[in-house]
């Protein structure tokens, strides 16, 4: 008996840990919230907050090839749909106008694996002075 409810136990909380690791939300509290901070204000000018300005980058390819291939984001420990999961949720969160397009695993995965030499420089080229 004692076994049956140790073991029942071990596997609800496995069930747990893997519904929590699937929710966007918390691979941004593990992956991504030790530099963006919790309300994404980020800490700039290092680490840029996200607002509205994340839409306009999400807007053009080249844009969103740049979301994608931010090293914070590209080089981070989850897969690519739960890269595209995150950045959606990201999106969603800190932009005020609705995302019509939201990242697919396949983008992802086409942009995700081109290093990128100078974050900041390709930045200010793609939203000129709207920073
Ligand atoms: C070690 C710190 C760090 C972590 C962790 C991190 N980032 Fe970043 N992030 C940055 C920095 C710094 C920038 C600015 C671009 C650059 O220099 O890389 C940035 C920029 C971004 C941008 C572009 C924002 C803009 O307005 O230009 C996105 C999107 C982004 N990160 C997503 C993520 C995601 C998603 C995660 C988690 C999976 C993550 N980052 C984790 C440091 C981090």
């Amino acid at each position: 008996m004692r076994w049956t409810l140790l073991l029942l136990t071990l596997l609800s909380l496995t069930l747990l840990c893997a519904f929590a690791a699937a929710d966007p939300r918390s691979h941004y509290m593990i992956h991504c919230m030790g530099c963006h901070l919790n309300d994404g204000r980020g800490l700039p000018p290092e680490v840029p907050a996200f607002d509205n300005k994340l839409a306009i980058l999400a807007a053009s390819d080249k844009g969103r090839e740049y979301l994608v291939t931010v090293p914070g984001a590209s080089q981070s420990l989850i897969d690519d749909a739960a890269l595209a999961g995150v950045l959606n949720w990201i999106l969603a969160t800190y932009t005020e106008e609705p995302v019509y397009q939201p990242f697919l695993e396949s983008e992802i995965s086409r942009y995700r694996y081109t290093p990128l030499a100078n974050p900041a420089r390709l930045r200010d080229e793609l939203l000129g002075a709207a920073d």
